[in-house]
């Protein structure tokens, strides 16, 4: 697993394929790749035991049959809720997928990922770490490396000390005057920015600078094209099947 050269597709499955399936799960994963797309995007925090999930919010009120925060539950209590039927009542029976299960499916696809470090409150560098710690070990020598990303440059930096080698990039809501200072001190390859605050210019100079431009979360085939003609490489979308239809 060495970090040569991104090689990034024109679109990302964002959460897996959120449009069409329960967002983070396997059955996202799944529709994902079966819709065409090569990458997906997936949100990873850790459980109270510590244990690496996929989960995009604090809690998991809105994506599962339960309420709590994702720090007050073992990973144990994870695994018996479902993920699947808030969606449809055709995903019941999903799971919170561990970062392990999501790997061997990704693997096993042939897809490629952007690991999101998505810390809850006050445990961003444990995140950060244990996140690139699980990844260096089970990731396959003979694949491409997953691209790591988060809006906490904490876990950024726990990450890169945990595997100096994987790829990072930074992630913004908005690209404020602070993003070239992090970027370079994290030593970023690529940035990803919400693409509802980032203009041509910004995005001309993020690419004069550098760094591979990923825009989220671009559901419009139209919005796509223009992002594209400004020279982003990659955008994210929860139906990636538009953007690839264009
Ligand atoms: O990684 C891109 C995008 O997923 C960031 O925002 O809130 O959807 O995780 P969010
Ligand atoms: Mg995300």
């Amino acid at each position: 697993m060495t970090a040569g050269d991104l090689d990034l597709p024109s679109v990302i499955g964002h959460r897996g394929a959120a449009g069409h399936a329960p967002e983070n799960t396997l059955a996202g994963i799944k529709r994902a790749a079966a819709l065409g797309a090569t990458w997906v995007e997936l949100d990873v925090a850790l459980t109270k035991d510590g244990e690496p999930v996929l989960l995009h919010d604090e809690t998991v009120d809105r994506t599962t049959d339960a309420k709590g925060k994702l720090a007050d539950l073992t990973l144990a209590e994870i695994r018996s809720l479902d993920a699947g039927a808030r969606f449809s009542s055709s995903f019941a029976g999903e799971r919170v997928p561990m970062l392990e299960e999501a790997i061997v499916e990704i693997a096993s696809l042939g897809l490629n990922a952007n690991v999101e470090i998505k810390p809850t409150s006050g445990r961003e560098a444990a995140t950060g770490r244990v996140v690139a710690e699980r990844v260096a070990a089970l990731w396959p020598q003979d694949r491409p490396p997953p691209l790591f990303s988060s809006f906490q440059p904490e876990a950024l930096a726990a990450a890169r000390r945990a595997a100096p080698d994987l790829p990072l990039g930074l992630l913004l809501r908005r690209p404020g005057q602070g993003w070239r200072q992090w970027a370079e001190e994290l030593a970023c390859r690529s940035i990803h920015c919400n693409h509802r605050n980032l203009d041509r210019r910004t995005a001309e100079r993020m690419l004069k600078a550098g760094y591979r431009l990923l825009a989220y979360t671009v559901n419009d085939a139209g919005r796509a094209e223009r992002l594209f003609n400004w020279g982003v490489d990659a955008v994210f979308s929860d139906y990636p099947d538009r953007i690839l239809a264009m």
